[in-house]
């Protein structure tokens, strides 16, 4: 029998309690303990299993000797803060999204965890579900050729959050995920981003960004916190074949379709046609089966893996700074009304080539 690795909860507000269950059901782990600035609320969420003691004092979970890692499931503000503290007590860090509030912060958290030999992962749930997964292996696997292009919709009555706005709210899921799917992660050559106020609440709650990719293909996120329709779709077009990812449908929530336009570029006398060359592919339509796996449950392993393997989560530090640096983007295009922004190198800021 393998030793179990020790971890604390940091936050127990809405978020910490979905960690704190998967932990304990992970026989990788034992949940050691759990901190909330209110300890009432660190003390019910302790109690729901033997032996997890309530804290509310996060040097006390720090200076544990029997603690190897910690969870984090505060608001963002506070995620750099307590990850440089706690990777200087050398444990091992998981982060709530988004990875910090700013791109310096995450790129202080990356470089800090790599010169402590420590995992820094970030916790982007739905890189961990089977549709996603799956997802990623079909593209792996060349299923759907080149990409062509991506839209993602997220979209409901949210609530309208008092710190940040719809992008930061919203669109670190689509980012993380198309991230996650894109071989070599999400690299646009730009950002724009065009929001909406309707409401004057002070922050955009409509939002859309549009990323244009190498070779000429498109990424789209749409996110809304006014619609009273709940979307979460994301299509992915390729030159073989489209995915149709409908998280809403448990039925069918992912579909193939082997359907797209072909172009032939033929030279005539040395002159590209191509409006005489257009076909369009009508094939089947398929629907991979999954399995009803928790995500939380297979993130929480990863790190398990992570740590136990002295290797990268899947979903790491710099995939988390990858997302910020398009968030940051986005917030600068926003206040030029949807220019085209440049995200910061990331790696430059992380202190490697
Ligand atoms: N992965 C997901 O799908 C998902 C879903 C929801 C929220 N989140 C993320 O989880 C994080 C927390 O969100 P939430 O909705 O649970 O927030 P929340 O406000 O409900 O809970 C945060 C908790 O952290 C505590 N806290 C704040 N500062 C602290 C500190 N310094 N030390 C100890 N405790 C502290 C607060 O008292 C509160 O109980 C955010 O980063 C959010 O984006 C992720």
């Amino acid at each position: 029998m393998i030793e179990k690795l020790r971890v604390a909860v940091i936050g127990a507000g809405y978020w910490g309690p979905n960690l704190a269950r998967n932990f304990r059901s992970s026989p990788e782990w034992e949940l050691a303990a759990v901190c909330d600035l209110d300890l009432d609320r660190a003390r019910r969420l302790a109690e729901q299993g033997g032996g997890t003691r309530a804290e509310s004092s996060l040097a006390a979970v720090l200076a544990a000797d029997d603690i190897d890692a910690v969870a984090i499931a505060t608001p963002a503000t506070t995620h750099h803060r307590i990850t440089t503290a706690a990777l200087a007590s050398g444990k091992h860090v998981l982060v709530e999204k988004p990875l910090a509030d700013t791109v310096e912060h995450g790129a202080d958290m990356v470089g800090r965890a790599a010169a402590g030999g420590l995992v820094l992962m970030a916790d982007h749930t739905y890189c961990y579900t089977p549709a996603v997964l799956k997802m990623r292996e079909l593209i792996e696997e060349g299923a759907l050729g080149d990409i062509l292009f991506i839209d993602s919709v997220r979209i409901n009555l949210g609530l309208i959050q008092p710190d940040v706005d719809v992008f930061w709210d919203l669109a670190p899921h689509d980012l993380a995920i198309i991230d996650f799917l894109l071989p070599g992660g999400l690299r646009p050559l730009a950002v724009s981003a065009v929001g909406a106020d309707p409401l004057r609440s002070g922050k955009a709650c409509v939002g859309y960004l549009t990323l244009p990719l190498q070779n000429g293909a498109m990424a789209h996120v749409h996110v809304n916190w006014l619609s009273p329709t709940k979307v979460r779709q994301m299509i992915i077009g390729g030159t073989r074949r489209t995915l149709v990812w409908d998280d809403l449908n448990p039925q069918q929530r992912l579909s193939v379709y082997d359907r797209g336009v072909d172009l032939d570029i033929q030279s005539l006398d040395g002159v590209e046609r191509s409006a005489a060359t257009v076909s369009y592919r009508l094939g089947d339509t398929w629907s991979p089966a999954l399995p009803e796996t928790e995500a939380l449950r297979s993130m929480v392993d990863e790190f398990a893996g992570a740590i136990r393997g002295r290797r990268s989560p899947r979903t790491d530090g710099r995939a988390g700074l990858r997302v910020l640096t398009i968030l940051d983007a986005a917030r600068r295009s926003l206040a030029e009304d949807g220019a085209a922004t440049a995200p910061i190198a990331d790696l430059a800021l992380a202190g490697n080539s």
